[in-house]
């Protein structure tokens, strides 16, 4: 009797951890899209307004997983190296999307460099830098946790 206590004590304490385990997975995977300029979307800015993208860029964070949503019109917006970023240059373009509304998954840690393909909205501040960041840490490790679990 005692052990049938025990090991339903163990299974109670073993969903708990696989519970638990499910939430820090779900916390792993809470990975979010920004709207790139929020309302104001991706256009190109107004006359001295050159800094806008790198203003909306520094009041967020990035982490791998995350995406960037682009919404423009009549416009693009390409995937380039730093050099390309500060030339405004698009011959070496990686991605580049005219549609209308883009999505790019920021899928390694590192800066990620976009501009837009019409070299004067360029110029006129139409690019962004970001910064992103490792994986959404969670101090669990929810692997572990389930093979732990699984052999019971
Ligand atoms: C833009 O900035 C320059 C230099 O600060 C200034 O001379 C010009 O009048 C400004 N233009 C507008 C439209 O604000
Ligand atoms: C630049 O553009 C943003 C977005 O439209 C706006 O919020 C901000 O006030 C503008 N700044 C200037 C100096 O025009
Ligand atoms: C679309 O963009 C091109 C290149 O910037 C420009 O020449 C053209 O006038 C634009 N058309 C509209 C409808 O805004
Ligand atoms: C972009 O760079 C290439 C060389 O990599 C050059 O041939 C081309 O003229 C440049 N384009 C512009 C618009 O500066």
């Amino acid at each position: 009797m005692k052990q049938r206590n025990m090991v339903s004590l163990l299974s109670l304490l073993c969903s708990t951890f696989l519970l638990l385990s499910a939430a820090s997975m779900h916390g792993v995977e809470a990975v979010k899209e920004f709207k790139v300029g929020d309302d104001f979307g991706w256009p190109e800015p107004v006359i001295n307004n050159t800094s806008v993208y790198s203003q909306w860029a520094g009041k967020n964070r990035f982490h791998v997983g995350d995406s960037l949503s682009f919404e423009y019109k009549n416009d693009s917006v390409l995937l380039v190296e730093k050099w390309g970023y500060y030339h405004c240059n698009t011959s070496k373009a990686i991605i580049s999307f005219n549609n209308g509304k883009s999505s790019m998954k920021l899928d390694r840690p590192g800066p990620f460099y976009f501009i837009s393909g019409t070299f004067d909205h360029c110029r006129n501040g139409q690019r962004l830098l970001v910064e992103v960041m490792g994986l959404h840490q969670s101090p669990h490790s929810p692997v572990s946790t389930l093979h732990h679990c699984s052999s019971s």
